[in-house]
Formats: structure tokens, C-alpha cells, sequence
């Protein structure tokens, strides 16, 4: 009771070695990738970063889940357990399993996106925004203004701006815009929480136009853990409490269960809409599977079930935001500059501001993502012009992004205190040779997602 040191709320059953390469290896290595973490083989790489993304450990309880798999074709237990569990946190009456959340996305947005329509969002995260634009509509992010600005302090950074999605409804007119999003944390604006009270007033402009409002739960419980710690009269209200009440708000969802699934594979679409969920199976059906198991073996449904509570747990939510905010602290005490407050799900390094000399069209957050594998093994990924930009194939001149950063996403339940201190003391000698970066150029690349592939040269 009362201690200051919140722990590791489990044990570890199973270990993955992990094997430092040298400094030479790294550098040979790095060049043959192209200058692109991504492209490294994750052998190669001491402690990976890259994404929170189907990359945490499961449970004891989930690998009993994966056992317990009904591997019928149509209608299996492990469907109806996932059912259940669906219900119990997000209420909603129509729900299709899907192999990842960009498949959730895919069939969305086809299925009420029409050309020159408009998504508004707090932040579309890249598969979103392609999964948007694919369909011919428009992908709008209007974050409040100060999400911009990566070292202000703000409880709830995730939140929408209210007023510019009336005026951008008045714009294009209500008609055109076929639903409204929420991305719950925001990853692409720093993994920031959105309040309840935002959502509700995104509600009611909804409300008033008649425009269905959608939730990217990605990440859903994390930010139900900020708004138990953060937002007034949730302090005593359990993380599925507040779940139920963000979800009531909402008329459907896409979600990654990679993320707060607390598995490896999986995804999420639901809705209240009859009509709609029955023109989304015949999609799913077309290329992911019967809408019993959506592309997904039965094991993983029931592992997504088990995750599904345990990812609500008051213990683990604790230590879960107390680790990434540690990793956080230990960069702002070593002069690094990072979006704050801490998010999440990880830990976002301001690379404009670190590294002022190498301008957006060099990549500062892709040369860092470079140093902090040269210098330490350590995997993470640019979130800037590499991601969000794009070159214009007439002039060559790059449009770059509104941020420069590089996120070291932060796996769950998978490292521990030590591996994130050696995390700190790498960006901590990479800070004190900032001068030394140099910027990169693009020798190749392959839109849209373009940051997958390209391949980078050093100035
Ligand atoms: N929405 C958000 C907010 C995401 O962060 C992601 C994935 C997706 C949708 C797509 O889900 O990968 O299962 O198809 N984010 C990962 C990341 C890839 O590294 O942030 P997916």
C-alpha cells in the first residue's frame, strides 16, 4: 500500500532472446535497408519500437483461449464469446470480425463513402486517410489548434475541434459528409486523449445534422484510463464503465485489436445500422471470410475476447500509462524535446526541434529513427514528412508535413523497466550529438503509404 513504485502487474512465463549486433554490423546493416527501419530484419534489431501494433505478450488466460478455439467454419463458440464480450463494452447491436483494423476500414468506408464526400476526424492514422481517399472522398483532420504544438501541456490533446467541424459541415454541407470520426487515443497527433465531454459535444453537432458518429477504438481503454485520471467526476468510475458510456455515444466502430485486443492479429467493425451491417458482410465475405469469423481462425477470436477484459483491468491500465510516461520523463530530464504531456501508447521526439538544422524535405524524424538504430539497436518509427508528405511528381518539391516526429511506440506487457532505461541512455547520447545528424534524401518510393518502402540516401 502506498508505495511509490507502480510495477509490472504479472510475472513472465515465456522469454524471446534479444541479441545485440555491433555498431559495424549496424551501420552495413542499415544501408542495406535503404535507410528504413522497416525494411531491417527484426533479428537485427536490440529492442523494437516500432509499433504497439500485434506486438504485445498475451496472457496465460489467452494462450488457454487460443486451446479453447472453435475452429467451426460458421457460427463457432469462440464467435459467440466474442459476442459477449463485444456487447458487454461496446453495445453496439451489429459487430463483423475482421483480420486487422484497416479491413474494418476498407469495408466502412466503402460501403458509405462516395466520391467527393468528406470524413472529418481529430486525426486520421494513415491506413485510415488511404482507406478514405481510395474511395474518392476527402480525409479532413481538425485537431484543436493546440495539438500542433507538440510542447504544449494539454489534459485532453486528443480532443476535436468543435467549431471547425461546424464550419466544415456549413462548408460542404451535411449531405457530403457521410459519417464523423473519433480516433481514440489519437496516435497520429501524439497517442493524446480525447474527453468524454468532447465526444458528447461531437455528438450533439452530429445530432444536429443527422451524421452517424464512429469511434477508431484502436486504443480505446488507454483513454478511458485518462479520462478516469484526468477529467472530472470519472475518478471512481471503473475503465468499463466509462468504456460503456464513450461507446453509447458513438453509432459504430472500426477497431485494431492489435492494440488494446491485447493480441497479435485481429480486428473489429460494429454498428447500430441494420441496413449498413448487411451491405458490410457482403463485403467481408467478398474477401475476408463468413461474418462468423471475418478472416480471423477461431483461436484468435476467443484470445481477442479474453484480451478484451484484460485489457480493462485497473492494475494493468496503471502500470500500462505509468511506463510510458517514464520513458517520457527520463527524455524530458536528458533535454530531449517530445510531445507533451506523454501519451499512451508511446513516447513522440519533436525532431524539428531537436534537430533545427536539417530542414522537413531532409527528413529530421527519418535520420533520428537512423542514429537511434546506429547508436543502439533500438527500432522506432518517423511520423512526419515521410509518413503525411508526398512529392509532386511534376515540380519533384516535397509537401511537407504539419509535425516532425518519431514515435518509439512501447509494446504492452513486453519490456521491462531496464530495457527502457537503455532506451533513454541511447536518446540520450544521440541528443548531446544532434549537431552531428545529417538529413537523407528519397532515392525511391511508391505512394500511397509510401513510408513503408522508400528508400533513403545519406547527404
Ligand atoms: N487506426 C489507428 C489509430 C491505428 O493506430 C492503426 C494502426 C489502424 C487504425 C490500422 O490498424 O494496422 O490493424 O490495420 N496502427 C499501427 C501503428 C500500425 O503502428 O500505429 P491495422
Amino acid at each position: 500500500m502506498g508505495r511509490r513504485t507502480i510495477i509490472e502487474p504479472f510475472r513472465i512465463k515465456s522469454v524471446e532472446p534479444i541479441h545485440m549486433t555491433t555498431r559495424d554490423e549496424r551501420v552495413h546493416l542499415l544501408e542495406e535497408a535503404g535507410y528504413n527501419a522497416f525494411l531491417l530484419r527484426a533479428q537485427d534489431v536490440l529492442i523494437d519500437l516500432l509499433t504497439d501494433s500485434g506486438t504485445g505478450a498475451m496472457s496465460a488466460e489467452q494462450w488457454a483461449s487460443m486451446m479453447r478455439g472453435d475452429e467451426s467454419y460458421a457460427g463457432a463458440r469462440s464467435y459467440y464469446r466474442l459476442a459477449e464480450v463485444i456487447e458487454e463494452i461496446f453495445g453496439f447491436r451489429f459487430f463483423l470480425p475482421t483480420h486487422q483494423g484497416r479491413a474494418a476500414e476498407r469495408i466502412l468506408f466503402e460501403s458509405t463513402c462516395r466520391p467527393g464526400d468528406v470524413v472529418p476526424n481529430n486525426t486520421h492514422f494513415d491506413t485510415t486517410r488511404a482507406n478514405v481517399e481510395a474511395t474518392g472522398a476527402r480525409a479532413v483532420d481538425i485537431p484543436i489548434a493546440i495539438a500542433r504544438r507538440p510542447s504544449a501541456i494539454h489534459p485532453f490533446k486528443g480532443n476535436m475541434d468543435v467549431e471547425a467541424l461546424e464550419a466544415l459541415i456549413a462548408e460542404v454541407g451535411a449531405e457530403r459528409v457521410p459519417l464523423v470520426m473519433l480516433t481514440v487515443t489519437n496516435n497520429s497527433g501524439g497517442g493524446q486523449p480525447i474527453s468524454m465531454e468532447n465526444v458528447r459535444a461531437v455528438r450533439a453537432v452530429c445530432d444536429r445534422h443527422g451524421i452517424p458518429l464512429y469511434i477508431d477504438a484502436c486504443r480505446f481503454a488507454e483513454n478511458c484510463w485518462f479520462i478516469r485520471e484526468r477529467e472530472e467526476g470519472y475518478a471512481d468510475k471503473t475503465p468499463l464503465e466509462i468504456a460503456r458510456e464513450l461507446f453509447s455515444y458513438a453509432d459504430g466502430m472500426t477497431m485494431s485489436a492489435k492494440k488494446d485486443g491485447l493480441v497479435n492479429i485481429g480486428g473489429l467493425l460494429a454498428c447500430n445500422d441494420e441496413s449498413l451491417f448487411k451491405s458490410e458482410s457482403r463485403l467481408l465475405i467478398l474477401t475476408e471470410g463468413f461474418p462468423t469469423y471475418g478472416g480471423l481462425a477461431g483461436r484468435d477470436l476467443d484470445a481477442m475476447a479474453t484480451g478484451l477484459r484484460e485489457v480493462l483491468d485497473i492494475d494493468y491500465l496503471r502500470y500500462r500509462i505509468a511506463s510510458t510516461a517514464y520513458l517520457g520523463r527520463s527524455l524530458t530530464e536528458a533535454g530531449v524535446p517530445i510531445v507533451q504531456p506523454t501519451g499512451g501508447h508511446a513516447v513522440y521526439i519533436d525532431a524539428a526541434a531537436m534537430l533545427p538544422h536539417i530542414p522537413a524535405h531532409h527528413y529530421p524524424g527519418q535520420a533520428l529513427v537512423a542514429e537511434l538504430y546506429l547508436e543502439g539497436g533500438i527500432r522506432a518509427v518517423e511520423i512526419g514528412t515521410v509518413m503525411f508528405g508526398a512529392t509532386d511528381p511534376e515540380s519533384g518539391e516535397e509537401r511537407t508535413a504539419p509535425m516532425e516526429l518519431v514515435r518509439l511506440a512501447i509494446p504492452r506487457r513486453v519490456f521491462t523497466q531496464s530495457h527502457i532505461d537503455y532506451v533513454g541512455e541511447v536518446m540520450a547520447d544521440v541528443h548531446a550529438n544532434r549537431d552531428t545528424l545529417r538529413g537523407l534524401a528519397m532515392t525511391w518510393q511508391s505512394p500511397p503509404l509510401r513510408h513503408f518502402t522508400a528508400r533513403f540516401a545519406r547527404l
